[in-house]
């Protein structure tokens, strides 16, 4: 079965760099206390996998942790690698590779991240298979996975209605599960890891910068709907209009997808 990768289509002006940064804006903050409490710390062995343009990384980079950034981009990999170049962050490091096919040694790493990746995938138990193969026994898998489901407005909104049943059908559609971050856990244990803590957050917004990311997120997913022929482009751009509604309303409550916190452990050798 073909591993069905992150693809962004550009949108509006916006780029998936603007994208990337947005999400590390958004999320960062609860991605750094998650790794701490997992115990990263300077001279760990750290791998991101599905890494963009490596926010994680450099964080990890900058504490002293040898970091490694795995992405199936290209390109991205390439700009994560000038950035921390131009940081002055020598050991961070950024390798274009296939998480099924990462190419790290056996029982190498102490702690791997991932965020906003395993829901990506049609294998995500085996995409965890792989990062256990690469930590050392006691090593740490920390995942960071959204349940798309969850997005939502108060009062509610149903051009956002719409455009949520439309992405995780089309997610289904191509065997992928937006939802998955509830079911991350299990993922895990039947990837051979014990459960050492699983948390989630929900941002929600009224009037904030980053209110409207759904509506963009779930725009750039109807452009896929509407190359694939299951969405038109004219009922594309009625639902993000109706969703700029709610956007600008101050009295509307937007909630986006819930983020579910994994940490999981490679057992110790009896
Ligand atoms: C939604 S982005 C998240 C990026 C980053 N983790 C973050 O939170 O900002 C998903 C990333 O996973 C990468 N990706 C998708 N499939 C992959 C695979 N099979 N192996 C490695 N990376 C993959 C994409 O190229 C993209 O950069």
């Amino acid at each position: 079965m073909s591993t069905i990768g992150d693809k962004y289509i550009l949108g509006q002006g916006r780029s998936d760099h603007d994208r990337l940064r947005v999400i590390s804006e958004i999320h960062d903050g609860a991605t750094r206390k998650l790794l701490t409490k997992a115990g990263l710390r300077a001279g760990h062995r750290f791998v991101e996998f599905g890494c963009g343009l490596g926010y994680v990384s450099r964080w990890a980079a900058s504490i002293g942790a040898e970091a490694t950034g795995i992405d199936l981009n290209e390109q991205q990999v390439a700009v994560a690698q000038e950035l921390a170049d131009e940081e002055g962050l020598k050991n961070a490091k950024f390798l274009h590779a296939n998480i099924h096919e990462h190419g790290l040694e056996a029982e190498s790493i102490d702690c791997s991240h991932s965020r906003w990746l395993m829901v990506h995938l049609s294998r995500p138990v085996e995409a965890m298979k792989s990062i256990y193969a690469a930590l050392k026994p006691g090593g740490v898998m920390v995942c960071e996975e959204a349940d798309v489901s969850a997005v939502y407005t108060e009062p509610p909104n149903a051009a956002y209605l719409e455009m949520i049943e439309l992405a995780l059908e089309g997610g289904k559609q191509r065997g992928v599960d937006y939802t998955g971050g509830r079911r991350a856990h299990l993922w895990a244990k039947e990837a051979g890891f014990e459960i050492v803590h699983v948390d989630a957050y929900h941002p929600h917004y009224v009037e904030h910068k980053h209110k409207g990311f759904w509506n963009w997120t779930l725009v750039t997913a109807g452009e896929r709907l509407v190359l694939e022929g299951t969405l038109t482009d004219a009922r594309l751009r009625e639902l993000e209009q109706g969703m700029r509604v709610a956007d600008e309303d101050a009295d509307v409550l937007v909630a986006h997808s819930r983020m579910h916190q994994l940490i999981a452990r490679k057992p110790l050798r009896d």
